[in-house]
């Protein structure tokens, strides 16, 4: 995994906008998160997380056949960040991508790479869920500035004897809710500096009460379908490891779900929502913590823009 060392805490929030860091740990669980510098896009944490996953795993950066950068906040439109970092790890032999899947990377993410490695499509693969998202936040706007961080992580992936891996995914997406979660301007509809981008802003807007009902709704139907397909109850579960979004998201969810709070990891508090980066990060820290053992059934869920969302189930 990799953050940037750049702390920024509610009480450094409370001398930036009208806001205290007694409102926003009751609203959302957050207490600090890490900042970016200038200089630190995405790839700059995908580099880092991907070397030290290649170095645990023992594995030559020349054997990977792809990688896969999940991220909504790419260096540039293009070319992909994938393509940075497979030049700077040095993976000469790799093919490389960028998925936007926003929040649902790492499950997104998982599903298509699990997918080529299961049809032979490749052997060796990096999936690199990483996002830079206080580069687009409105400092002025405390509905959404106090709620994101940045940082990434970065998943060694190979085909296995079938014991232990990825058990079953859905993806799912509803169109209808784009407009409840954007960066509007930038982007091909209304291009930097075009006619067409007067009056339209390039930093993130969000209909929070409207995000926060889907949120806890997509939670719950795309826990119980993963948990359908692959004929497993909540019970089978030894971790729940959802997006780290608001703290009363996962707490209303895991209670729908009936999942017991010692099975829920939660690490907003120190890190708040890093997009797709953040469920990488916390099964790094839940593994370091020895909360995640090998062999236990980890059910993960993520939502975001798009509107899109999913889970999957791993026996790690
Ligand atoms: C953003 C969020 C924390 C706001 O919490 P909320 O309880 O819904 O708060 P509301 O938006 O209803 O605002 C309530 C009041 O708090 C105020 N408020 C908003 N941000 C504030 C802040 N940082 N400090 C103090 N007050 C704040 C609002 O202005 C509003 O005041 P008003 O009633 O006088 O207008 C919450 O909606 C949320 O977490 N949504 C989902 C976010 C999410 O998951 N996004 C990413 C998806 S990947």
């Amino acid at each position: 995994m990799s953050v940037p060392e750049k702390v920024l805490t509610n009480q450094d929030l409370e001398r930036m906008v009208n806001t205290s860091d007694e409102w926003i740990r009751s609203r959302t669980g957050v207490s600090e998160r890490h900042i970016s510098e200038p200089h630190q896009s995405a790839s700059y944490f995908a580099i880092r997380a991907a070397q030290e996953a290649l170095d645990r795993a023992g594995v030559p950066a020349e054997s990977l056949d792809i990688i896969c950068v999940a991220t909504v906040t790419a260096d540039h439109l293009f070319p992909g960040t994938a393509s940075l970092v497979q030049e700077a790890i040095g993976a000469k032999n790799a093919g490389a991508f960028d998925l936007g899947a926003a929040c649902a990377g790492f499950i997104y993410g998982c599903e298509i790479v699990g997918s080529m490695i299961q049809n032979g499509t490749v052997e060796r693969a990096l999936l690199i869920p990483v996002d830079v998202l206080t580069k687009f936040v409105n400092w002025e706007d405390r509905s959404t500035c106090i709620l994101f961080g940045d940082g990434g992580g970065a998943i060694y992936m190979e085909a296995g004897d079938g014991e232990r891996g990825l058990i079953a995914g859905v993806m799912r997406s509803d169109g209808s809710g784009a407009k409840h979660i954007t960066i509007d301007m930038g982007g091909s509809r209304y291009p930097f500096c075009s006619p067409e981008s007067k009056g339209r802003i390039n930093k993130i807007y969000m209909a929070g009460p409207e995000v926060y009902r889907f949120a806890v709704a997509a939670m719950g139907e795309s826990c119980r379908a993963v948990l359908k397909k692959a004929g497993m109850s909540v019970d089978d579960v030894d971790l729940f490891v959802p997006h780290q979004a608001n703290l009363r998201i996962i707490t209303a969810a895991s209670d729908r779900l009936g999942l017991p709070r010692e099975k829920v990891y939660i690490h907003i508090e120190k890190y708040g929502n890093m997009a797709a980066g953040s469920i990488p990060i916390a099964l790094y820290e839940a593994e370091r913590e020895g909360r995640l053992k090998k062999g236990d059934v980890l059910m993960t869920v993520g939502f975001g823009a798009g509107l899109v969302w999913g889970a999957n189930l791993i026996r790690w």
